[in-house]
C-alpha cells in the first residue's frame, strides 16, 4: 500500500474495504491543496485591484509643481509587507480618481521608491503594475520624442526625449523580484515615474524653453520651479 494507505496494515478491517476511502480522501486533500494554491495566486495577482473609479475623498493627496516635497529623493523600500500594500492601493485610488496612468510616491508625500501604473483604466480587471525599488538595467540608444504630462503639473503637456525601450528590475506587490522589458507608453510610463523618485520633473527634460514658459505661463505655475536637466 501506498503511505496514505499504511495504517489499513494495522486497521482491524479488510484492507480492500479501507483502502478506497482513505485514498479518496488524500485524494481530495491534495486536490484541495492544489485549490489553496490557486486560489493564493488569484488572491496575490488581484490583491492590487481596487475600482478603478473617481473618489469624492480620495485617501492621498497629489502634490503639485512648486511643492519642495517633489523634489527630495526616495529611500529604498526594506521588507514589501501589507503596509506598503495598502500604500500602493491608496496611491491607486488617488491616481484613479485623478485619472492618471501612473503615481510615485514622492508625489503623495512619501518618500519611498514605489510605483503605481495602469495603462488599462477601461478594463477593470486588469491588474495595475507595482513597482517597488525600480532599477533601470539597459536602455536602447534609440530615443523616443513623446508628449508627457503629470498630475503634478496638471495641464502642462509637453515633448520629451527618452530612450524608446527599457529593461527593469523592481519587487512586486507581494516582494518577488521582477525583471521586465518595456517600449511604447509603459517604458515612457516607467521612466517619466522613475524620475519623479530623484525629484526629477518631466519639465526639468523639455527642451523647447519657449513653449516651456508659455505652457507653464498659462497653467498658472511658474517657471522658477522647473530645475533643467534638459
Ligand atoms: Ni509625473
Amino acid at each position: 500500500p501506498t503511505a496514505c494507505c499504511a495504517d489499513n496494515g494495522t486497521a482491524p478491517m479488510a484492507a480492500d474495504s479501507g483502502r478506497l476511502p482513505c485514498c479518496i480522501n488524500a485524494a481530495l486533500a491534495l486536490a484541495g491543496s492544489f485549490a489553496e494554491l490557486a486560489r493564493q495566486a488569484d488572491k496575490a495577482r488581484d490583491t492590487m485591484l481596487v475600482p478603478k473609479t473617481a473618489l469624492e475623498t480620495p485617501p492621498l493627496e497629489i502634490h503639485t509643481l512648486g511643492d519642495e516635497v517633489l523634489r527630495q529623493s526616495a529611500r529604498r523600500i526594506g521588507k514589501v509587507n501589507e503596509q506598503v500594500r495598502e500604500l500602493a492601493r491608496d496611491m491607486l485610488r488617488s491616481m484613479y480618481t485623478a485619472k492618471g496612468i501612473g503615481l510615485a510616491a514622492p508625489q503623495v508625500g512619501i518618500h519611498q521608491q514605489l510605483l503605481v501604473i495602469d495603462l488599462d483604466l477601461e478594463n477593470a480587471a486588469t491588474p495595475p503594475l507595482v513597482l517597488i525599488n525600480p532599477e533601470i538595467s539597459s536602455a536602447s540608444a534609440g530615443l523616443d520624442t513623446y508628449e508627457e504630462g503629470c498630475l503634478s503639473i496638471p495641464g502642462v503637456y509637453l515633448d520629451v526625449v527618452r530612450p524608446t525601450a527599457i529593461e527593469v528590475s523592481f519587487r512586486d506587490e507581494m516582494g518577488r523580484p521582477r525583471k521586465m522589458k518595456a517600449d511604447g507608453l509603459m517604458a515612457r510610463c516607467i521612466q517619466h515615474e522613475m524620475d519623479h523618485l530623484n525629484g526629477v520633473l518631466f519639465v526639468d527634460r523639455v527642451t523647447d524653453e519657449a513653449g516651456l514658459q508659455k505652457e507653464l505661463k498659462e497653467k498658472g505655475f511658474e517657471h522658477q520651479h522647473v530645475r533643467s536637466v534638459a
